[in-house]
Formats: structure tokens, sequence, C-alpha cells
């Protein structure tokens, strides 16, 4: 290759690095996995329909940047939120990029704790929740027992705890999935590492990609067991909460008559036996 030629080449491989060296993984995750506004609709029309009230005080265990809760105390004035997470830093940079901007009168709603959700006392409260899968940490029966023990002695008398839980055929395969991100120069990989069938245990890493052909490789890491919906209902009972309910995404024909293609209606009904899929998220609410 002629020297022009090979320093053209340099700058766009310095330019192409760059893309992924300056991004941000809290906005990447932000914007390609979380989708607050569509959560806090369920969490207040399943609440509604199992307590016939609003719900106000929250906690958002594995919060993270606390984005859920800033959201959440956003929605309504008399709403309250606790935040639980380990990581500091992470916390630190929820603080800064979503509670600060959202103005003193929410700032004075939210309390973010840095600790373990095992450990650290909820203030009594009407919705706990720990979404994205996040207590598959724990990957023991004793100590996801002991986490929901935890969770419903601090919940209200009409309190509920609301999980997500991912599934499916595909689940276990080891693979890397891409998806587009609506309006992003990004697109957001799920990388199934590792799966042992023996434990059940599954490596997981989020990677962005980005228009220009750089890789933000491993912006985040899980390191979890593969829970049932099964399992996750006999801790809960035996943790003791009273009742526990599996919402299912209805699904309908995405109307291409050329397909067997559905898609997902956002809606979600109360189910006790479905048909499997490839890959299916579906949420678990256990009242007290
Ligand atoms: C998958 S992220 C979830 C972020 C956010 N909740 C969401 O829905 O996208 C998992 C978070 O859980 C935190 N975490 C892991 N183990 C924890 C524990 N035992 N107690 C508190 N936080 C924990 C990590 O620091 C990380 O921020």
């Amino acid at each position: 290759m002629s020297k022009p030629g090979r320093l053209k080449k340099k700058k766009q491989k310095q330019l192409e690095a760059s893309q992924a060296k300056n991004a941000d993984r809290h906005i990447l995750y932000q914007k390609s996995v979380q989708d607050t506004e569509t959560e806090i609709v369920l969490m207040l029309e399943k609440y509604r329909e199992i307590r016939g009230k609003d719900p106000l005080s929250f906690r958002e265990d594995f919060c993270g940047t606390a984005l859920l809760s800033t959201a959440w105390c956003m929605g309504d004035d008399r709403r309250t939120a606790q935040g639980v997470d380990l990581c500091e830093d992470t916390l630190a940079w929820g603080r800064e990029h979503n509670v600060k901007p959202a103005g003193s009168d929410v700032t004075s709603r939210i309390e973010l704790v840095n600790g373990n959700v095992l450990a650290v006392k909820q203030p009594g409260v009407d919705i706990t929740c720990a979404f994205n899968f996040s207590y598959s940490v724990f990957k023991t029966r004793d100590i996801l027992r002991q986490y929901f023990e935890a969770v419903r002695k601090g919940l209200n008398k009409d309190g509920i705890l609301m999980l997500d839980i991912f599934g499916g055929t595909e689940a276990i395969d080891c693979v890397e999935e891409d998806r587009e991100v609506e309006g992003e120069d990004f697109e957001f990989v799920w990388h199934q590492e590792k799966y042992n069938p023996v434990t059940n245990e599954i490596l997981c890493h989020i990677h962005f990609k980005f228009d220009d052909g750089s890789v933000m490789e491993n912006a985040f890491t899980y390191d979890w067991r593969l829970w049932t919906i099964a399992e996750i209902n006999e801790l809960l009972i035996e943790a003791g909460f009273s009742r526990v309910h599996v919402y299912w995404e209805e699904y309908e024909d995405d109307g291409d008559e050329d397909d067997e293609y559905m898609v997902g209606t956002g809606n979600y009904i109360e189910v006790t036996e479905v048909e499997n899929q490839e890959s299916w998220v579906s949420y678990i609410f256990a009242e007290v």
C-alpha cells in the first residue's frame, strides 16, 4: 500500500476507535435496555388491579443509575423512591445525570443507598422491584429465598414485589444477538458466552457496535443463574409471600401475509399455562 493510503487507513482507524472510546456506557445502556415509561405503566396497572389503589412509595433494588426511580418520582409529586446498588460509581453517575437534572423537588424524594440489597433495611414501601433480571446474581435457593424474605419484611401490608424474568428455547444458546436502537448510531449486542447445564449458570455480556465499525466490548458482564418461573414461584411462597401472579405478553400477527411472524402487543395478562417460545420476557409479581 502507498504511504498516503496507509496514512488514510490509520486516520480512519483512529476515527473508528474514537466513537466507541468516547461513548458513555451508561447512556448507551439507558437508551438500549431501559424503558421506564412501559415499566411504570405496567407497575401501576397491576398494582391497581390487585390492590385497588395507587402505589406511592417505591424501592428499586439493583437500581444502577436510578433512571427508574427518577422517572417514578417525576410522574407524581406524592411519590417517593429508594434506590439500592452495590456500585458507588454507578450511583454517582445516576445522581449527576438522572436525579439532579430532575430538579430539587424530585431530588428531595429520592434516597440512593450504596449497599447490598440483602442487608439494606427497606423503609416500608408499596412496591419493591428488581428489574432486568438482576436478582439472578443470587445463585442458590438459600440466598435467593433470603433476598425475598428481606424484601417481604420491608414491604407495607399491601406491598408487592415485582420481578422480571427471561427464558425460552433459545435462552440457553451461546449466541450473539444484534439489535438496532431506534434513532441511534449504535447497535445493542446481547452475548451469551457460556451456559452450564449442571448449574444453570450463564455468563452474558452487553457490547455496543457503532456505525463507524468500532465496538465497545464487554460494556457490562453478568454472571448469573438462569432461574425458572416455577423456581421463583416456589421460593417466593417459601419466603412468606401470600400469592404470586405471572404475567405473559400477548402476541399478534405482524400483518405480513408472507410470514407467520408474531409481534408482542405490550399487553401483559395473567397466565398459569402458556406455549413456550424461542425467547420471552415475563413478569412475576408477589403479594405480601
Ligand atoms: C443489570 S444491572 C440493573 C440496572 C437497573 N436496575 C436496570 O433495570 O437496568 C445490575 C445492578 O445490580 C447491582 N448489584 C449486583 N449485586 C448487587 C447486590 N447484591 N446488591 C445491590 N446491588 C447489586 C450492580 O452494581 C448493577 O448496577
